[in-house]
């Protein structure tokens, strides 16, 4: 089943990025965009950053050269037709990426597969344009694709088991790490880890703590390596933003993932993060400084939630002081809430749910395997004790704690 000839369609970030690391996995690339410029900077920047990996040493003479040859430029679709998978990476727009693939459809053979790299998209709903839905299946990949070792395939509800086996073998012949999701809003990575965010955006909205604290606890006592606000920083609080309410969106609005109305601040005011200089951090001096404060009065974290609060942390192994111990419990077990829906909902196994975790985003556990570890008495109190004053409904609490 390997793959030999791979068409990339759309060569921005991404595109640029999974071409670059079929082409270093010994298949031939048609990078096509409809913008040639487009087409040519990628090119050129692939050539660049290979000439990298050689003068590191990671990358031979003879196998950049190689990769060099296999790299071809398209601006036409027809030139695809020897593909046998091609993956797309243009404009997250349901209706432009319909377009695409039905002019795809016209041109490869039919035992040619097709992905997408949405992130946000329904791939049963992608399918539909198609008039063999069950070629198309998602090959999620993270951005910077040759650095990120998570691939997310995604199953649509027509996608057949043999397009499904051949992106994933795919992915795993070309180095990284491959998990299988069904085709739910965010997938696995983009869902489960919105309370990472979410709740880190409602503790400093009550007042409870600043964005340094929050940050500084969830690296010292979590064990992660970057802080909410810091992370939010670096993908772009706009992207964040969007993917917050999409996941929002398409769940039909649940409480727990309402988007925080700081995210929309930001992003009206341009500060958009690492990219635009300022975020919550302000980037222009040799360390980052804290540039956001909530405005609102200090709130108090409610002493009845100190006991489940100390049970929790001592579980996980880690002592810190009642406001941190605080932070730490509610935004954790609101991710280990995440994971257990994802799990009930049939999302993906549990296996796939933590490496996806660990290896999309850098978690230092797996959710599931993580929760299990600290007990599910101990994160079910702290759960029901740290919500703070957010209402959440019943039906998005996971059965495990219900
Ligand atoms: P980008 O804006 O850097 O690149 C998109 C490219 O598609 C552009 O070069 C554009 O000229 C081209 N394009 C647009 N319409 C086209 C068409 N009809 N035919 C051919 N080319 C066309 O976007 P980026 O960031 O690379 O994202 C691409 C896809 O990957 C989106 O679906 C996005 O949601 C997804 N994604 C993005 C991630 C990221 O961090 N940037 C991470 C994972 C997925």
């Amino acid at each position: 089943m390997s793959v030999q000839s791979v068409g990339v369609v759309g060569a921005g970030t991404m595109g640029a990025g999974i071409a670059q690391v079929a082409v270093t996995s010994d298949c031939t690339v048609q990078l096509l965009d409809a913008d040639e410029r487009i087409v040519d900077r990628a090119i050129k920047s692939i050539h660049q950053r290979l000439e990298r990996m050689v003068e590191k040493g990671r990358l031979s003479r003879d196998a950049q050269e190689a990769a060099v040859a296999d790299l071809l430029p398209s601006v036409r679709t027809i030139e695809l037709a020897d593909c046998d998978l091609v993956i797309e990476a243009i404009v997250e727009d349901l209706e432009i990426k319909k377009k695409v693939f039905t002019e795809l459809q016209e041109h490869c053979r039919p035992e040619c597969v097709f992905a997408t790299n949405t992130s946000s998209l329904s791939i049963s709903k992608l399918a539909d344009s198609l008039r063999d839905p069950s070629r198309l299946v998602g090959m999620h990949f993270f951005n910077p694709a040759p650095l990120m070792p998570l691939v997310e395939i995604v199953a649509g509800e027509h996608s057949r088991p043999s397009a499904v086996e051949l992106a994933f073998e795919t992915a795993v012949s070309w180095g990284k790490t491959a998990v299988r999701a069904k085709d739910t809003p965010g997938f696995i990575v983009n869902r489960v880890a919105r309370p990472y965010y979410l709740e880190a955006l409602r503790i400093i909205g009550e007042g409870l703590a600043d964005v340094a604290t929050v940050d500084r606890v969830m690296c010292e006592l979590g064990g992660f390596r970057l802080g909410p606000f810091q992370l939010m920083d670096l993908v772009g609080i706009d992207v964040n933003y969007a993917v917050s309410k999409s996941v929002y969106e398409q769940f039909g609005r649940p409480a727990r993932l309402t988007p925080h109305e700081f995210q929309a601040r930001l992003v009206e005011a341009g500060h958009l993060g690492k990219k635009t200089g300022q975020g919550f951090y302000d980037y222009s001096g040799d360390e980052p400084t804290v540039a956001f404060s909530s405005d609102v009065p200090p709130g108090t974290i409610p002493s009845e939630c100190e006991s489940a609060v100390r049970q929790f942390t001592e579980k996980a192994g880690v002592s810190a002081p009642p406001n941190e111990g605080y932070i730490f419990a509610r935004i954790l077990t609101g991710i280990f809430n995440e994971a257990h829906l994802a799990l009930e909902q049939g999302t993906a196994v549990a296996d796939d749910i933590d490496l996806a975790m660990q290896k999309g985003t850098n978690y230092p556990h797996g959710p599931i395997a993580w929760s299990q570890q600290i007990g599910a008495e101990p994160w079910r109190a702290a759960f029901g004790a740290t919500r703070g004053s957010f209402e959440y409904d019943a039906a998005s609490i996971a059965a495990v704690i219900r």
